[in-house]
């Protein structure tokens, strides 16, 4: 077992840089004992600290970092040690400047901010090597290190001349010939035919930016030479630390773009094989001023869903604020009570963690206002520290769920390959994409119902749901048709709609309409679609009801589907918008257009009847008060958190123990505004 599997209880803690305070040596002591106040047991250490770890070539300086270990052992703390690779020290730039990025426009980039070396370069992989080596050879038997965070948040992309080298390769790799990148890639288009493998160059605005199966492809690279660097980069590693687990911190997108989804930029479902535990850094906006906390909420578990998905594991969230971030518009604080609700509801959809950024807030530089356990004031006599304290005392009275697990019918799917080329393909509405929040809308019927969901890539093991969600599944490799096939001959249920399995793993259509074995699967053949404008609605008649549809209506013809819901209006009036086919053991519905939340509600209405999905333990969920379930050795915990602006009282159908005060607790409970429960009943 590794370390963090054997450690017990949750991690709570985060980014400390005490590197930050060195020459205040009375702030260092200071930060131990405010630490253990606020119940912190775990601390991420060294994550851009190059410069001080190694100040010029081959000298190096890890008497600060032998005293954080020394006191963390003192207050039984573990240390999540980090590698630097995410910030060079400037003489590394200066005299071995291909470590520097190579923008799309060709430009070689000068020294400065972090996340952004070559990932190709031999000389910055060797120079890595060489810190990670020493920091595994001084602490790696350290009894007080718990687990390696490599790098920090990966990402963005090199067009330097060895990444354009790397990537010829790996084209000559995947195609052999090229006549074959020529195919695939439908060359003959724009007199595109290479005629030798030295005329192909990354996608770039200076020159080619068209060709969509070469987008996909770059990006399939550019995953695959992060993950190579970061293999690299672990390797010293795992030779030299074998027990300790390895992760890096993923991220989300968006969460000062009013939406929040987790980062398409590299294909996480191809990270996390190579990470021993899923972590990631969660920034949700709440209280914005552009949707309810509810929603915030809702996209946030959705995040929280996926990367325990990943793995099928409990994750770690590296990240997240006490108080406010400093990179938003407008960076506000966490109202009362939203520390301890946000931070419980990680716990509630599998996260072992809560850690921050960070520990103590800097004085100066990049992110003197970023929010922290240990504000300016240097107190612990305010409204952050207190709730931080107050949730690490709660933490400890959970510890026995850390490492629980889950039950889950429900599974979403999600390809970063699909949105990839979804995102690119030209037509349709370009604004109107919306592949993730789309998603997120399915996903929304069923966490207001109380009902947990995974999201899975389409290679995961589908048998294991009673029901598969797969709208806008995009790109359909034959592979990925006849799981869903297979999934459905079973008798599983399978829900999809427009824009499923319209292009091939290299982003070309997929010719003659449906592809057969999902027009055999669904029972319809597909005729057309209408792309809506702004505002623009045409009507569905579903049961006695008519809603609008948006965006999207697809024209569909059933064959041997049965007819749900039919158009209403424009040219395709009373044709089919929902059909039902059984197939087989199971059954497959298809979406035709673009529905809102009143139409997938009543739909998944009689899915959930029928599958006998519902929550068993909340009775009639509400959508602003969410309970989440996690198992451990013969007991469910329920989490039950209200992200409403107002009390709720919810009816239960057992009685169970509060695990934060010790009590009992009756079939009936009231939750304050932002207020959670933590209720413990036999499984
Ligand atoms: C990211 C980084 C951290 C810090 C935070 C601030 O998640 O990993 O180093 O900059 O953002 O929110
Ligand atoms: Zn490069």
């Amino acid at each position: 077992m590794n370390k963090l599997a054997a450690s017990p209880g949750f991690l709570h803690g985060g980014d400390y840089n005490p590197d930050q305070w060195l020459d205040h040596p009375e702030i260092l002591k200071q930060d131990l004992k405010f630490m253990q106040q606020a119940h912190i047991n775990t601390v991420t250490v060294g994550v851009f600290a190059w410069a001080l770890e190694e100040p010029t070539e081959g000298v190096y300086n890890f008497g600060w970092l032998d005293r954080v270990f020394a006191e963390m052992a003192k207050i039984h703390g573990h240390v999540i040690l980090a590698t630097p690779s995410g910030a060079r020290p400037h003489w590394l730039s200066q005299k071995y400047p291909e470590v520097n990025r190579v923008d799309e426009n060709g430009r070689r980039h000068t020294h400065g901010f972090r996340h952004n070396h070559c990932y190709s370069s031999p000389v910055y992989r060797e120079k890595v090597r060489q810190i990670n080596t020493k920091l595994a050879e001084r602490y790696g038997q350290n009894p007080t290190l718990l687990m390696w965070h490599v790098s920090n948040e990966y990402s963005g992309e090199c067009y330097c001349n060895l990444c354009q080298a790397n990537w010829r390769r790996w084209l000559q790799r995947k195609y052999s010939s090229l006549d074959a990148l020529n195919r695939a890639w439908c060359l003959s288009v724009w007199s595109g035919l290479y005629s030798d493998w030295s005329q192909v160059l990354p996608p770039s605005p200076l020159g080619e930016t068209k060709v969509h199966g070469m987008d996909l492809d770059w990006k399939r690279f550019v995953t695959a030479m992060t993950i190579d660097f970061y293999q690299q980069e672990s390797q010293p590693l795992r030779e030299l630390t074998p027990n300790i687990p390895i992760t890096t911190n993923f991220m989300a997108d968006g969460p000062a773009n009013q939406q929040y989804t987790p980062m398409v930029g590299l294909d996480y479902s191809k990270f996390a094989k190579a990470v021993d535990v899923v972590s990631w850094d969660s920034y949700p906006e709440w209280h914005n001023n552009y949707e309810t906390v509810a929603e915030t909420a809702m996209k946030t578990a959705y995040i929280h869903d996926q990367f325990w998905s990943l793995k099928q594991q409990p994750f770690l969230v590296m990240e997240s604020t006490p108080s406010f971030v400093n990179w938003a518009q407008y960076n506000k604080a966490k109202q009362p009570g939203m520390h301890i609700l946000s931070s419980l509801q990680q716990l509630a959809h599998g996260s072992d963690s809560t850690l921050y950024f960070q520990i103590r807030q800097a004085q100066g530089n990049s992110e003197k206002f970023h929010g922290a356990v240990i504000g300016h004031d240097g107190t612990t006599d305010n409204r952050v520290f207190q709730e931080v304290a107050t949730y690490g005392a709660q933490l400890e009275k959970l510890a026995e769920i850390k490492g629980a697990t889950k039950d889950v019918h429900v599974a979403i799917i999600f390809d970063w390959e699909s949105q990839w080329a979804f995102d690119r393909g030209g037509g349709f509405g370009r604004p109107t994409r919306l592949g993730i929040q789309t998603l997120q809308k399915h996903y929304a019927i069923f966490w207001g119902q109380d009902i947990a969901c995974d999201i899975v890539t389409p290679d995961a093991d589908l048998s294991r749901y009673k029901l598969v969600v797969a709208p806008m599944l995009y790109l359909q490799r034959p592979a990925t048709m006849q799981a869903l096939q297979a999934y459905v001959a079973q008798g599983g249920t399978l829900v999809s709609s427009y824009f499923s399995g319209m292009v091939d793993e290299d982003d070309r259509v997929l010719l003659g309409g449906l592809p057969t074995p999902l027009r055999e699967l669904f029972g319809i053949k597909r005729r057309e679609l209408d792309t809506l404008l702004p505002g623009e609605h045409y009507h569905v008649r579903y049961g006695s009801k008519i809603y609008p549809t948006h965006d999207y209506d697809e024209v569909i013809e059933a064959e041997t589907a049965n007819v749900l819901a039919t158009y209403t209006d424009n040219f395709y009036q009373a044709t089919p918008a929902l059909t039902q086919h059984h197939y087989q053991q199971g059954t497959a519905y298809y979406i035709a257009a673009r529905m809102d939340r009143d139409f997938l509600t009543a739909f998944y209405a009689k899915i959930i009847a029928k599958l006998r999905l519902a929550n068993s333990f909340v009775i009639a969920p509400s959508y602003e008060v969410s309970c989440q379930t996690r198992f451990q050795n013969g007991y469910q915990y329920h989490f039950l958190m209200n992200f409403s602006e107002t009390p709720k009282t919810v009816k239960l159908q057992r009685s169970t123990l509060d695990l934060l005060t010790g009590t009992p607790v009756e079939k009936k409970v009231s939750l304050a505004k932002y207020g959670v429960m933590v209720l413990r009943e036999k499984a």
